[in-house]
C-alpha cells in the first residue's frame, strides 16, 4: 500500500522593508525544496517599465495597461529571484534606488494590485512555495498553510538595509528617511495596507540572528507537515 505524500505547503511571509524577508524566504525554500517567490519584484518590474516609458506613477489606468501588456517572470534561483521583463533580465536594475521608490508608489493602486494578486495566485496555487511580500497572508493566499509576519525595530531594519546597500547607497540619513516613507506608504495605503493576518505567527527579529529566525520558521513548517501526515 502506498501512503499518499502530504501536499506541499503554501507559506506566506509578510513584513516591512528591511526585515530580512527575502533572505529568510530564499533559505527556507531551498531547505524545503520549494520555490521562493518575491512578490515585491513584480511591483518593481512594473515600476521600472513606468520609469522607462516616462509614465506617471499616479496614473492607475496607464499602469494597469502597462502591467497587462508585460510579461513579468520570476525565476527562483539559489541566490534569490531572477526577474525577467518581456524576456530581459532586470534583476539588478530593479534593486536600484529610483525603482525602489517608484515601486512603493505604483503599488498603492487597487487595480494594479488586483492584477498582481491574480498573477501571484497563479504562480503559487500548486503549493510548494514560499511567497514573500506585504499582503500574501491577507490577500494573495488568505488560506495559506502557514503565515509568518516578520517584524523588527525600525532602527534595526534601517541598519540592515544600509549594510546591504552600502556600496552604491546614498547618505545614511537619506536612505533611512526613504525607508520610513515607504513604510508609511505601505501601512497607510487604502488598498491592502501592510498588516499582519489575524492567524499569522508574529516573529520579532529585532534581537534574533537570521539562523534563529529560520529555525523558528522551520519548526512551524514541521508542525504543519506533521499535522498532515
Ligand atoms: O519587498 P520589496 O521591497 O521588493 O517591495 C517593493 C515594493 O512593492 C514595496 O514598496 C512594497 C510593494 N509591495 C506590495 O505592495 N505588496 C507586495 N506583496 C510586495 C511588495
Amino acid at each position: 500500500m502506498t501512503v499518499p505524500s502530504p501536499r506541499k505547503l503554501i507559506i506566506a511571509i509578510d513584513g516591512p522593508a528591511g526585515v530580512g524577508k527575502s533572505t529568510i524566504a530564499s533559505r527556507l525554500a531551498r531547505k524545503l525544496g520549494y520555490v521562493n517567490l518575491e512578490s515585491g519584484a513584480m511591483y518593481r518590474a512594473l515600476a521600472l517599465k513606468a520609469i522607462e516609458w516616462d509614465a506617471s506613477f499616479d496614473d492607475e489606468e496607464a499602469l494597469l495597461k502597462m502591467a497587462q501588456d508585460s510579461r513579468i517572470k520570476l525565476d527562483a534561483t539559489l541566490g534569490g529571484n531572477r526577474v525577467l521583463l518581456n524576456g530581459k533580465d532586470i534583476s539588478a536594475r530593479i534593486r536600484e534606488r529610483d525603482v525602489t521608490e517608484a515601486a512603493s508608489r505604483v503599488s498603492v493602486h487597487p487595480k494594479v494590485r488586483e492584477w498582481m494578486v491574480a498573477r501571484q495566485r497563479e504562480m503559487g496555487i500548486g503549493g510548494g512555495v514560499v511567497m514573500e511580500g506585504r499582503d500574501i497572508g491577507t490577500k494573495v493566499f488568505p488560506d495559506a498553510d502557514l503565515k509568518i509576519f516578520l517584524d523588527a525595530d525600525p532602527v534595526i531594519r534601517e541598519q540592515r538595509r544600509l549594510d546591504q546597500q552600502r556600496v552604491k547607497g546614498a547618505p545614511a540619513e537619506t536612505m533611512a528617511a526613504e525607508l520610513r516613507e515607504r513604510d508609511r506608504r505601505d501601512r497607510t495605503r487604502a488598498a491592502s495596507p501592510l498588516v499582519a493576518a489575524e492567524d499569522a505567527v508574529l516573529i520579532d527579529s529585532t534581537k534574533m540572528r537570521e539562523d534563529e529566525v529560520l529555525h523558528r520558521i522551520e519548526e512551524l513548517v514541521e508542525r504543519q507537515l506533521a499535522a498532515r501526515r
